[in-house]
């Protein structure tokens, strides 16, 4: 089957070397008018964008993400933000409180409406002409970056994108995926091959690492290894409690 759009979304991959070229308005509108007519939960519409093009917001966006100096070279910063805060004022109108921001649907229902909205503006910004790469690295330090943007209570920054002109000859590589088995099951779930499929694609990314220059590359399972075995965002909890999420029963 092929399809343009087919084309821009199996193309995806995150770039992470960028020009300052700035990005034309109606770029950046359309970016926005995607993720604003994504479905929400509920109809719920529980997210918010903001547009960063501040060079010094985006500097220190990129040191509270840890130093990831390619959110303060590409022009333009998309935050996606989990927000009843809007919710809450609706229910204002009636005389009642929000509640459900303090239970797992509410999260969950609220970052898989973010991750949706996302997932639209990555697919516009590609065809547009654009490089991205997906910023989770944010939630490093949520409380100076809840500040900086004077986020209100009920709301949540979750994920970012930074969007910008790729350096000339610094595309990135497309990297490759798990086998589809692991990923695509059918009519029910299916693990018999699973460890098999992963010893596979720990050969598989490791030859991409050798093929792509990368030295310090490790394989898949090692790369989980490291991060899976313990909580690498300490801390994240109790911001959400101060944000009014996840109330202590
Ligand atoms: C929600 C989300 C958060 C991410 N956060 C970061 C990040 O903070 N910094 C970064 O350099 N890449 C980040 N990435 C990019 C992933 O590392 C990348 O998507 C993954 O390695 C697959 O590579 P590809 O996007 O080139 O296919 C993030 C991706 C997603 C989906």
């Amino acid at each position: 089957m092929t399809h343009p759009l087919l084309d821009i979304l199996t193309a995806h991959k995150s770039d992470r070397s960028y020009t300052d070229q700035p990005i034309p308005q109606d770029v950046i509108d359309a970016i926005v008018e995607v993720a604003h007519r994504a479905p929400t939960s509920h109809n719920t519409q529980e997210v918010s964008l903001i547009v960063i093009q501040s060079p010094a917001i985006r500097a220190q966006i990129a040191e509270i993400s840890g130093g990831q100096p390619w959110i303060a070279a590409a022009p333009v910063f998309f935050l996606l933000v989990m927000d009843y805060h809007k919710v809450a004022l609706a229910l204002k109108k009636h005389g009642k409180q929000v509640d459900i921001q303090n239970y797992a649907e509410g999260t969950i229902a609220g970052c898989t409406d973010v991750g949706i909205a996302l997932g639209n503006m990555m697919a516009a910004a590609h065809a547009l002409g654009l490089g991205v790469v997906p910023i989770g690295g944010l939630r490093a330090d949520c409380a100076r970056l809840i500040k900086l943007l004077n986020l209100p209570a009920y709301t949540f920054p979750v994920v970012g994108m930074v969007a910008g002109y790729v350096k000339p000859g610094k595309d990135a590589p497309l990297k490759p995926r798990m086998p589809l088995s692991t990923f695509c099951h059918s009519e029910t779930y299916h693990a018999e091959t699973m460890a098999a499929d992963i010893d596979a694609y720990d050969a598989t990314i490791t030859a991409h690492w050798q093929k792509t220059g990368r030295t310090n590359g490790q394989t898949w399972s090692e790369s989980m290894a490291e991060a899976m075995d313990h909580n690498y965002r300490p801390g994240l909890t109790e911001v959400l409690e101060a944000q009014g999420f996840l109330k202590k029963k």
